[in-house]
């Protein structure tokens, strides 16, 4: 920009003319008016309102005018620039209506839309399971009970007859909450549903039939065939006269009803402090119903061709833990069972890997349906 200079003449000072005012004008006014949307009217704004547009610098150009020209060019330019400012917010005012409009009508959501296309969410499999287990014995009399999960120690050990240096209250299988305080008990997460089977027979007068469905704990690491969460049923009866031969009826009617008529189950000597006699029960394989046995033209993934699959510990309830729970063993006798949720989901639905059931993926639940 040049000093205010007398003998300057506006008219000769190219950016000034009026022709070439009108003309930068025109320029702008066409070039809004084709703005199509907002970006491109930004880039518009810039070249022809911005600091570098032909309007602004025919402006920085009235300074080195001559006082008497100074009044002529300015209320010229300023018209000029007046013009192309009000143009400009016309059009963006437009275009933003037009863009709301737009957003309207393209991110509008329909709220008439049935709910229901919600995907249903499904239930986990070890609760469906261990319902319909709970289900067998119910329809037979059975009350389900439960128990807490964080656990007395003499609930979860010494009344049911775990001697005080039994290797399963070693700190690597148990979690111990609190260790042993002078005479009071410790604190443990229950290592298995059995004290519920405890708390039943002091809770209740007999005879007692009760289904006991729960979470249970061990210091195991978390791989394909451990999970230190599980769940767990035990059953519990205790009545007057109850035999083995009982035991042994339930657990045939209790595969039957899982795995279909035909179905049958087999004791092996076993030992639990809990029961005398007690024993390992298998039931037979519901896949090949033990014909893969000895035939190797014919092999059975399910069981390995055992014949049989291992279902969990059972046994008569020990006198010692009928006296422990205030029950008269001469009076009454009974029975109880117990086994692990998860292992018959993996036999029975063929889940090979344990981390599947725990990692709460619905990926794996949704295939299993809802089942009420
Ligand atoms: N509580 C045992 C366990 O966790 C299983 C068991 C064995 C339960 C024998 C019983 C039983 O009721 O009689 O491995």
């Amino acid at each position: 920009m040049s000093a205010p200079n007398k003998s300057y003449d506006p008219v000769e000072v190219e950016a000034l003319k009026p022709e070439e005012i009108a003309r930068v004008r025109d320029e702008a006014l066409a070039a809004i008016a084709a703005a199509a949307d907002l970006d491109a009217l930004r880039e518009v704004k810039a070249a022809h309102a911005g600091d570098r547009s032909p309007l602004a610098l025919a402006n920085r150009e009235i300074g080195a005018l001559p006082p008497h020209a100074k009044a002529d060019a300015g209320k010229r330019v300023g018209q000029a620039r007046g013009q192309v400012n009000q143009a400009l917010k016309a059009r963006q005012e437009a275009l933003e209506a037009e863009r709301d409009a737009r957003v309207l009508v393209e991110e509008a959501v329909d709220v008439s839309l049935p709910y229901d296309r919600r995907p249903a969410g499904a239930r986990h499999p070890i609760t469906t399971l261990s319902e319909r287990i709970e289900d067998i014995f119910v329809a037979m009399g059975y009350e389900v009970a439960e128990g807490p999960e964080v656990e007395a120690e003499w609930f979860n050990f010494d009344a049911l007859n775990f001697p005080p240096d039994h290797p399963a209250r070693e700190m690597q299988d148990t979690f111990f909450v609190q260790g042993p305080r002078g005479a009071d008990s410790g604190v443990v997460l229950r290592t298995h549903t059995s004290p519920v089977q405890v708390r039943s027979m002091i809770d209740r007068e007999p005879p007692i039939y009760v289904i006991c469905p729960g979470r249970t704990f061990r210091t195991d690491e978390l791989d394909a065939t451990h999970t230190p969460v599980f769940s767990q049923v035990e059953l519990l009866a205790i009545d007057e006269g109850l035999t083995m031969a009982d035991l042994k009826g339930t657990l045939d009617h209790m595969v039957r009803a899982l795995f279909g008529e035909g179905m049958s189950t087999r004791l092996r000597p076993a030992f639990f402090p809990f029961t005398e006699p007690s024993a390992e029960m298998d039931m037979l394989c519901f896949a090949c119903r033990g014909a893969s046995v000895g035939n190797p033209d014919n092999p059975c993934r399910t069981c390995s061709s055992e014949g049989w699959i291992e279902l969990g510990g059972c046994g008569m309830v020990n006198p010692r833990v009928l006296t422990a729970c205030g029950v008269d063993p001469e009076r009454y006798s009974g029975f109880a069972f117990g086994f692990g949720i998860e292992r018959m989901l993996m036999f029975r639905h063929n889940v090979a890997d344990m981390r599947d059931m725990v990692e709460g993926d619905v990926r794996f639940t949704r295939p299993f349906g809802m089942e009420i």
